[in-house]
């Protein structure tokens, strides 16, 4: 009989050690400040798209738990693509390196380290800007030339649309995986380096029907 309120006090007592005790060296001050000043201030920071800013440790560490959740399931920051199929200039995807920073981070109890670590706040970067002729797309088109990059327009979410540009050698490039891609976005990718494509190469689109494409052209 006795015994129970200490059992109560015990099981208390764990589930606060479990958030207090700080078991990773990763801190915010260091390593994840800088990964969220690249990837997500343009958008978390007062006056920003999203709801809350994530710039300082105290507006960040209630969202720890959902930062991690976010990342790891690749839902931030929103970029409607794969990485690594394809790639991309303004490849907006984290590393799998950045991932398990974050991961990591969060499980060792998100300390926020020293302040003199702290990188100052970047101002607002520029969107990059692709430019040339823009020709829509559908399974089975003739291309050719350089491709600068691939625009993508989708009236419903897509979740997934992979387009390949077959050459007639029969090597196929891989040129973008769309993933949870959303209609608001409308979003133009510019391909690190343009992708030259011989003549006679025919655009594939798996499954078609779904997303209206434009390939930009030099
Ligand atoms: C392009 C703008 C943009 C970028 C960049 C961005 N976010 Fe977001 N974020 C949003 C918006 C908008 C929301 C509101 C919910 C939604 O629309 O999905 C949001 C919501 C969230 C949420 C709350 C999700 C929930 O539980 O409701 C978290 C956590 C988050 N973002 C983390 C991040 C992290 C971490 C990064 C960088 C690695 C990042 N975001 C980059 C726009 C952005």
């Amino acid at each position: 009989m006795g015994g129970r309120p200490v059992i109560l006090l015990l099981f208390v007592s764990g589930l606060l050690d479990a958030h207090d005790v700080i078991t990773t060296k990763i801190t915010f001050s260091r390593e994840i400040s800088r990964i969220l000043y690249k990837r997500c201030a343009g958008c978390h920071r007062e006056g920003g798209k999203a709801p809350m800013a994530l710039l300082t440790y105290e507006e960040s560490r209630p969202w720890a738990k959902a930062i991690k959740e976010e990342v790891l399931e690749r839902r931030m920051p929103p970029w409607g693509a794969v990485r690594g199929f394809g790639s991309f200039q303004n490849d907006a995807s984290l590393t799998q390196e950045e991932v398990s920073l974050i991961a990591e981070w969060v499980e060792g109890g998100a300390p926020e380290g020293e302040a003199r670590y702290l990188p100052p706040v970047p101002a607002l970067a520029e969107p990059v800007k692709v430019t040339g002729r823009r020709i829509p797309v559908r399974n089975g088109a003739m291309v050719r030339g350089l491709l600068a990059g691939i625009e993508a327009r989708v009236k419903a979410e897509v979740q997934s649309v992979r387009v390949f540009a077959d050459q007639p050698d029969g090597s196929s490039l891989p040129l973008i995986w769309l993933r949870h891609y959303k209609p608001q976005w409308a979003r133009a990718f510019a391909f690190r380096k343009p992708v030259a494509v011989a003549p006679g190469t025919r655009i594939r689109v798996e499954p078609e029907g779904q997303a209206q494409l434009f390939l930009i052209t030099r």
